[in-house]
């Protein structure tokens, strides 16, 4: 699915040369739900931007889906990124002004926007992340935890390969993160992929298998054999009726 090897990024500005990923390998088969994690500033971007094929390493291979991604032209990119790869960032990156459903039908460009098909398949990942109702509401008029289900929603709609999440709950409070964490579980189990990106190890425990990075590194690969759950942690939680009125 996704393999990389001796992948090396180095960023030069002015005469000094940085060394941001010092020689990154691993391989990500289909199904798989992993977590990159590691401390702020050790690379974790910088591979999510190589991977999404939005940037180019200074040295080694990365194939995705078979393709080694270095002999595409940037027709063949864009095309990959459109198609092949879903995004979801921590800052969420919709439209304000477009609705959900506009948003999410954002990379069906290049299909006949007006076709029933194209929509029809965006009103089926909407209601996949439970916004059925939400469906011609804009960004401002909801919750962040809403917003992000609207990404990933976003992230689906051309049935990519591979979902790359940079810090997806990163700009959510505890239960929302949950519920962001939750529908990864569920779109997992359902045999999607996905690679989430996270500086925080307790997040990082809710995907099957685990990469730290270190200093543009991997200094550990792990499989986590019983991953929190995301579901059960949120039934948990106090309603919240009870936390509005408590608060
Ligand atoms: N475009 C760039 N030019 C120069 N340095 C960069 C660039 N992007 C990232 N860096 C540097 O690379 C290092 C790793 O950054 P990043 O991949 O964003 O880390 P992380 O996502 O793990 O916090 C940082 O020191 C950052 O300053
Ligand atoms: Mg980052």
């Amino acid at each position: 699915m996704i393999e990389v090897e001796d992948l090396v990024k180095t960023y030069t500005k002015g005469n000094v040369e940085t060394e941001v990923l010092k020689g990154v390998s691993f391989r990500i088969e289909e199904k798989e739900f992993v977590s990159i994690m590691g401390p702020s500033g050790t690379g974790k971007s910088t591979l999510m931007n190589i991977l999404g094929a939005m940037d180019k390493p200074t040295s080694g291979r990365y194939s995705l889906d078979g393709v080694d991604v270095a002999t595409l032209d940037d027709d063949d990119l864009s095309l990959l990124r459109n198609r092949s790869i879903g995004f979801v960032f921590q800052q969420f990156h919709l439209l304000d002004r477009a609705t959900v459903l506009r948003n999410v039908m954002l990379p069906l460009v290049y299909e006949d926007e007006d076709s029933g098909d194209a929509r029809a398949r965006a009103e089926d990942v909407i209601e996949a992340v439970g916004l059925g109702e939400r469906i011609h509401y804009r960004p401002t008029e909801l919750s962040g935890g809403q917003q992000q289900r609207v990404a990933i929603a976003r992230a689906m709609v051309t049935d990519p390969v591979i979902v790359l999440a940079d810090e997806p709950t990163g700009n959510l409070d505890h239960r929302n993160g949950l519920e962001i964490l939750a529908l990864f579980q569920r779109l997992n189990a359902e045999g999607r992929t996905i690679l989430m990106i996270t500086h925080d190890r307790e997040v990082a425990e809710y995907a099957n298998r685990v990469l730290v990075l270190r200093d543009g590194r991997v200094v550990e690969d792990r499989a986590i054999s019983e991953p929190r759950n995301a579901e059960e942690e949120l039934s948990a939680l106090p309603s919240e009726e009870a936390t509005a009125k408590s608060a």
